[in-house]
């Protein structure tokens, strides 16, 4: 068995040294499923997992949001929503259609760029990062995808630092992003009963990680995953995703689609909220299956505390404990958080639970 390790942490190792991710393995003609990729048997899709009912995430029109009795609506919608899927999608957000498009493109042009262009951003490290499989040498497994990861505060101070394929994009979608962030975080406050610029006020989400990903096509998808099963490390994100396919969130112990809507937006909870409304907000599983028609190209932008509060502490709102429940967590800061996220390699058991009382 060790032996089988140290091979596996060879392959990895060699893998990453060419810098040239899943998108080169394919420009390469691979026909086979390097075995790096092949996820144990208990992590493949399996379908008696996979909801057989016409389940929807709920799809909420943020359409007339600034009026008094449709906002009540929404609000309560949102809530809903937050508390029993944790996710929702949302239409009529004010973003155009446009620059969610231009967006995406500007993603595949990064990934499809002569390999020599994009090796320079390869890193696991830094601010702008191009990778594949965050945690490759941590679990050993491999993803069948490739990433583009820029992290900024509020704005974006330093545009040169971002690849050229994609810097005019970016720029444009973050003010939109701005607006977007703004607006859930005032419902979800409401949503909580607590006053509309309560989440914004506590600053637990002024910081942006994009997570561009490029799922190729996959020789074989039963025994691969596009990205594991795994709660997001934020407190809110909001994902973009075009229209082929494969993000699956896990609903009442099984698997339901997350099916693509042109101009919709998937918003899920991330762990940090549920810390903070004391389970009252789920931070749900979700994984994507890797597919042969490809390449599909999403967007996560994960929202957190900006770099100033990396070791303020957060934990469950004094408000929600009003009635006397008492509270599931103790207070954590990003930093606490990112520790244990970065242990733990994506895999496995969910990082709350450490810090359940
Ligand atoms: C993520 C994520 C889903 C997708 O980046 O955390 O869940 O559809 N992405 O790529
Ligand atoms: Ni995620």
């Amino acid at each position: 068995m060790a032996e089988v390790n140290t091979n596996r942490a060879q392959e990895a190792i060699a893998f990453d040294q060419s810098k040239t991710g899943v998108k080169g393995l394919i420009d390469a003609g691979v026909a086979k499923l390097p075995s790096i990729f092949v996820q144990p048997p208990e992590s493949r899709p399996d379908p008696s997992e996979i909801s057989t009912e016409q389940l929807q995430v709920p799809v909420i029109s943020l359409d007339g949001v600034e009026s008094g009795k449709r906002r009540a609506e929404i609000m309560g919608e949102i809530r809903e929503a937050s508390e029993t899927w944790g996710f929702f999608q949302v239409v009529n957000h004010g973003v155009p259609l446009s620059v969610m498009s231009g967006l995406l493109e500007s993603i595949k042009r990064f990934h499809e760029q002569p390999s020599e262009m994009k090796k320079e951003f390869y890193s696991r490290d830094n601010k702008v990062k191009y990778y594949s499989t965050s945690a490759l040498h941590v679990n050993q497994t491999a993803h069948w995808r490739d990433t583009l990861a820029i992290d900024f505060d509020k704005t974006i101070s330093d545009p040169q630092s971002l690849p050229l394929a994609c810097r005019e994009a970016f720029v444009e979608y973050l003010s939109y992003m701005s607006k977007l962030r703004y607006a859930l975080s005032e419902l979800l406050s409401e949503a909580l009963g607590l006053q509309s610029d309560y989440l914004e006020d506590i600053q637990c989400m002024e910081r942006h990680r994009f997570v561009c990903h490029y799922y190729p096509p996959c020789p074989q998808p039963d025994l691969a995953l596009g990205l594991t099963r795994h709660s997001d490390p934020s407190f809110l994100t909001i994902l973009l995703q075009d229209n082929i396919g494969g993000l699956q969130v896990l609903h009442k112990d099984k698997w339901v689609n997350v099916t693509p809507m042109e101009g919709a937006f998937v918003i899920n909870i991330g762990d940090f909220l549920q810390l903070v409304t004391n389970d009252k907000f789920k931070s749900v599983e979700h994984r994507v299956l890797a597919g042969t028609v490809g390449p599909r190209i999403s967007c996560s932008c994960l929202l957190f505390p900006s770099e100033k509060n990396h070791y303020k502490v957060y934990g469950p709102i004094n408000e929600l404990l009003a009635d006397g429940t008492p509270p599931r967590y103790r207070a954590i800061s990003p930093s606490e958080y990112d520790d244990k996220y970065l242990a733990r390699g994506l895999d496995g058991s969910q990082v709350l639970d450490w810090f359940r009382l």
